[in-house]
């Protein structure tokens, strides 16, 4: 599609947030939709930033002000949890307190929301583990069921990197450089794809196994997990500049786009490539917002092919995926998956299958306004 059509689109999705802002500002949106619509939600879990920064994205897009009044007002709300502990004992500060916090100081200077961003990246730090050198994601810290990283958490690191450069403390980019390390070493595995977290020996910090908590099975990859590690070495290579993260970069986006089928919406995990298993547009989204972040630093030949590829992408979802009228839906991107059970992956409920999730809706946004604006990212 030309940018024409990717304007057209963010301008779809802009006037269609301007709808939800009575509804969400005070409330946040409910992680997924149900029946393609999302519920008014307290500032819980690890996905109310989305629904924040996708403000933050239509106030760069359309400079109407009542998209900055609300995204401010959720700001706030941010610093409440994080100041009460509501929800907090967990590794997704980044999640929720970079498009929300760091991208209103970035854009605005706006000081509540430089306390907020710092005080959970302060929490985030207590998660480090020195024994495997990581941020245990979940869990008591310490447990040995739960001695472990996940895939995702790349994307948690940026607030890290933000934190040293505003504080001058080395000690978060340390925390940030030491898990980006021990994922490089454990998370890929020989054919590209990647396991969803890895576990550490409790005692001595020795790596264990890979497992998955929401994929088909230990040995697959996870969708999602695949374009949190597409987008997790992009923005790696940019905080590190280690040419090592180009290479797992390359590596795990070829998997990702040798596993799409015709099509272009990826099933929600990598095993399929046809039939009926539910399709998760989120990762398909993640992913294109990756592969555009490190186009910039390679050669032409290969910027090209990742660009177009994640112009193939864009192109899917807005045929496919992306809502254009408000009956159907309060969201902006269909046929997302947040969890789904399987005959070998008892762990998660199904949840939010074929549905709209927040973080499928800020990054199909974060899509549409890197092809469309030489934008300077909120991660
Ligand atoms: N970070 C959790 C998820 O992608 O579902």
């Amino acid at each position: 599609m030309k940018q024409a059509a990717y304007r057209a689109a963010l301008d779809t999705a802009c006037a269609l947030l301007r709808n939800n802002l009575a509804a969400f500002t005070e409330n946040f949106q409910s992680s997924n939709s149900e029946h393609n619509f999302y519920l008014p939600s307290e500032n819980v879990e690890w996905t109310t930033g989305f629904c924040t920064g996708e403000y933050w994205l239509a106030w760069e897009h359309t400079r109407d002000d009542a998209f900055e009044q609300a995204a401010l007002t959720q700001v706030n709300s941010f610093l409440h949890r994080i100041e009460n502990g509501i929800d907090v004992d967990h590794h997704d500060m980044g999640f929720l307190y970079v498009p929300s916090c760091v991208a209103a100081y970035k854009l605005t200077g706006n000081e509540t929301a430089q306390k907020a961003a710092l005080l959970a990246a302060d929490r985030l730090c207590t998660r480090f583990q020195e024994k495997g050198q990581f941020l245990q994601a979940w869990g008591t810290l310490g447990a040995k069921d739960n001695y472990r990283l996940i895939i995702d958490c790349l994307l948690n690191l940026p607030l890290l990197y933000w934190a040293s450069e505003v504080t001058g403390q080395p000690r978060y980019r340390e925390i940030a450089l030491a898990h980006t390390a021990t994922s490089m070493a454990n998370l890929v595995r020989p054919d590209h794809s990647t396991y969803h977290t890895f576990f550490f020996d409790s005692e001595t910090g020795a790596p264990l196994r890979g497992s998955t908590q929401q994929g088909y099975r230990d040995g697959s990859a996870w969708a999602r997990g695949q374009a949190w590690g597409v987008y997790g070495m992009a923005l790696a290579y940019f905080y590190t500049g280690n040419t090592k993260c180009i290479e797992l970069f390359r590596e795990v986006t070829d998997y990702f786009l040798s596993r799409l089928p015709e099509d272009y919406i990826p099933y929600w995990d990598l095993t399929f490539v046809d039939g009926d298993e539910p399709r998760d547009s989120s990762a398909a989204a993640i992913a294109a917002c990756g592969m555009l972040a490190m186009v910039p630093y390679l050669e032409k030949t290969e910027a090209d092919k990742y660009r177009a590829a994640a112009e193939k992408l864009a192109d899917a979802l807005i045929s496919h995926c992306a809502v254009t009228d408000p009956a159907v839906s309060n969201g902006l991107l269909l046929h997302g998956v947040y969890a789904k059970n399987s005959p070998y992956n008892p762990i998660p409920a199904d949840r939010g299958v074929d549905e709209c999730n927040t973080w499928g809706d800020y990054f199909y946004m974060e899509l549409l306004t890197r092809l469309t604006a030489d934008w300077q990212m909120y991660w």
